[in-house]
């Protein structure tokens, strides 16, 4: 795909999620957020930047270590995300930088932070490599970036629904989703921005859904396709849902799903 649509399908595909998200993905991403916070290690007033922060699950976690002598600053390429984690900081009276930023062009000076963070954002960078180097960048000397994203597409027991929702339109949604994930292809990218000290980290996890309305919300309305889905007619809409459930019919106990996922996270030091 074509990096300057990339960009845009994201921007507007989050800009429809971001009212779904925390209600699906909150608690099911929560395993991920806490081996990035644990690789972070981050410590009282040091300077984070969360990159691809969505509605701030991770921004908020990184507030509290780092305490109000720190400095936060989260971007995100979807201004309704931006629009979300702005009014929440501003309900639970947290200081901070929120921006509407590409990953892959940031507008920050050289070593501005100690610590850079990215949860499940990298994936869904039209150029993962230009992200890593801006994270490189704006990382202070002996500074750490830390990402997680999802891991292999055979560990991935939702990965159905790219193809399902690829049938109904025309290209594709996320093209090389599962690529950082597979191997150590992410730890790779580190080193070649520049990165040392790289390691990594494989969890195997498990996705838990209440009901199938909960998966079909998940899969449809909070992630990355929520904007081809959006165009879908209600004969789309019905059809999906029911492949989908079916590509996971293997994972129902009772009225729930627990599907399988697994993350992959890895750290990098500026030297
Ligand atoms: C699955 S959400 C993760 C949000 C948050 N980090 C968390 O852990 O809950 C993915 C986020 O990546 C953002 N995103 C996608 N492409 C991006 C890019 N090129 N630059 C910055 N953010 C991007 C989306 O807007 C979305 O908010």
């Amino acid at each position: 795909m074509d990096p300057r649509l990339q960009r845009r399908v994201q921007r507007y595909g989050w800009n429809k999620a971001a009212r779904h998200y925390e209600r699906f993905w909150a608690e099911q991403l929560r395993p991920a957020q806490d081996l990035l916070m644990q690789f972070a290690a981050l410590g009282r007033n040091e300077r984070v930047l969360d990159l691809a922060c969505g509605t701030g699950l991770v921004s908020f976690r990184a507030a509290d270590a780092i305490g109000p002598g720190g400095a936060l600053a989260a971007t995100d390429i979807s201004e309704d995300m931006v629009a979300a984690i702005s009014a929440d900081a501003a309900a639970r009276g947290v200081a901070g930088d929120f921006r509407r930023m590409d990953a892959e062009v940031l507008d920050f000076p050289d070593g501005s932070f100690d610590a850079v963070l990215c949860a499940l954002g990298l994936m869904y960078v039209a150029e993962p490599a230009n992200a890593l180097r801006e994270m490189h960048r704006v990382l202070a000397p002996a500074g750490r970036a830390v990402a997680v994203v999802w891991g292999a597409r055979k560990n991935c027991g939702w990965a159905e629904i790219f193809p399902i929702v690829e049938r109904r339109i025309v290209g594709e949604v996320c093209p090389l989703f599962f690529m950082l994930g597979t191997g150590d292809a992410l730890a790779q990218e580190f080193a070649r921005a520049g990165f040392s000290s790289v390691r990594a980290s494989r969890l195997e996890a498990s996705v838990t859904f209440p009901s199938a309305d909960d998966a079909i919300g998940a899969a449809f309305l909070g992630g990355p396709v929520a904007l081809a889905y959006s165009r879908f007619d209600e004969a789309d809409r019905a059809g999906a849902h029911q492949e989908y459930l079916d590509s996971i019919a293997a994972y129902r106990d009772g009225n729930a799903y627990h599907v399988p996922g697994e993350f992959v996270a890895v750290a990098g030091s500026r030297s």
